[in-house]
């Protein structure tokens, strides 16, 4: 039975980052450019965390609604339908709650990192994360001149656990003031567990580093894993601020808002001094349109990711056995261990890319601790995830 994930859009002419844009995000302009085996309509991008998807129904209808009243002035979140929706999405899915004067917003998750960092860090200070990392930690704490440290996931037969004696003694530093957590973990795809996170928590506020958890990509759960929000686990703490986004979930990363909630008054009267306050209206209608009717869909979007993940499994299994690559518990990306048939250092990005026509990241783009790894966007149509194996299958050596 065909699904609505299966259709392909032709996303020429829309400003798409994920077809006209990676030059500049993948090479740096010093960079060689490799030279291409597929011309530029032939590629198949399966790199930058959007997806390949229309977004919900029920989005367009919020904003087609929004778009009746035709003024669109100055806005910010200022009644509490964004926070009603939001709390409700976050009850329902997660069984967590908190207060409307927590809930400020952003436009997106970047802009949110990049100011908490200025917020919480002086300009001596530095950022701790776990590598492989999501690459804005490290840019986003660069943007505003702080230090970024990291502590090595160890990865063993494929499974990634975090070296606790290693971020305590990071987070003795007195110097290290904050933790950038991602949960659930880009590009690995771990879920958490409560034990790992009250761990992680008791490290860091007996240290004095506070948290924020990125639970960007929570939503985004294979069928019968559960997200546990950091924050729901320290009732009453202070030191963690937890950003969730519709961008990741509902495919509206071009929409650029995200929920940022932070419980500390004090950082909030910093955040609410210094951080741009103000929302594209549409953007608004959007966000509290998904969040009130957006569960079915979703609901299928996860049916859809689960059997690409199956489907990718196979093909390695059955095609490329010697790679490495475990189904993650969450998100839309695989991330799949190239080791056995490159040599050490081999820039994969470039190889795939300029060889196979694949737009895809490999571990360079992760900060460090990679390895030979690519991480692969699935959130596409599953053709298009066969096209893609069996052009990399081909040139593998
Ligand atoms: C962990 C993480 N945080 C933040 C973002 C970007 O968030 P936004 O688009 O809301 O700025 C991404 C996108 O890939 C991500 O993976």
């Amino acid at each position: 039975m065909s699904s609505r994930f299966d259709q392909i859009f032709n996303r020429e002419n829309t400003n798409a980052v994920a077809y006209d844009g990676y030059k500049e995000y993948l090479f740096d302009a010093s960079e060689s450019f490799p030279q291409m085996q597929y011309s530029q309509k032939d590629l198949i991008p399966m790199w930058v965390a959007d997806m390949q998807f229309a977004a919900p129904p029920c989005v367009v209808d919020a904003m087609k609604d929004r778009l009746q009243h035709p003024l669109f002035g100055y806005t910010m979140n200022i009644n509490e339908d964004l926070y009603k929706a939001f709390h409700q999405w976050c009850k329902n899915k997660y069984d967590w709650s908190f207060s409307s004067e927590e809930m400020q917003v952003s436009l997106g998750v970047i802009p949110a990192l990049i100011g908490l960092v200025e917020y919480i860090c002086g300009p001596n200070d530095k950022v701790l994360a776990f590598t492989p990392s999501y690459a804005f930690f490290k840019h986003a704490t660069h943007r505003v001149d702080r230090e970024f440290v990291t502590s090595k996931l160890v990865e063993n037969q494929n499974e990634y656990t975090i070296n606790f004696e290693d971020l305590e003694t990071k987070a003795r530093d007195p110097k290290v003031k904050l933790l950038l957590l991602c949960h659930p973990h880009n590009p690995i795809g771990r879920v958490w567990t409560v034990e790992e996170l009250k761990k992680i928590g008791e490290i860091c506020f007996r240290n004095d580093v506070k948290i924020v958890s990125d639970e960007i990509h929570c939503d985004l759960l294979r069928h019968g894993v559960k997200h546990m929000p950091l924050a729901k686990i320290f009732p009453g703490n202070k030191n963690i601020i937890t950003c969730m986004a519709v961008s990741k979930t509902f495919n509206l990363a071009g929409l650029m808002v995200a929920t940022v909630i932070i419980p500390d008054p004090d950082l909030r009267r910093i955040w609410q001094k210094k951080h741009y306050a103000l929302v594209n209206p549409i953007s608004l209608a959007a966000a509290v349109g998904v969040y009130q009717h957006g569960s079915e869909w979703l609901d299928e979007l996860k049916d859809y990711l689960d059997e690409n993940f199956k489907f990718l499994e196979q093909f390695l299994n059955t095609h490329l056995p010697k790679t490495k690559f475990k189904i993650p518990q969450a998100t839309y990306l695989a991330w799949v261990d190239f080791t056995a048939y490159f040599a050490e250092k081999t820039h994969l990005t470039k190889f795939f890319l300029s060889e196979a026509g694949v737009i895809l990241e490999g571990s360079e783009m992760f900060i460090e601790n990679g390895g030979l790894r690519v991480r692969l966007n699935l959130a596409c149509p599953r053709s298009q995830i066969q096209t893609a194996l069996e052009r990399m299958r081909k040139v593998i050596p």
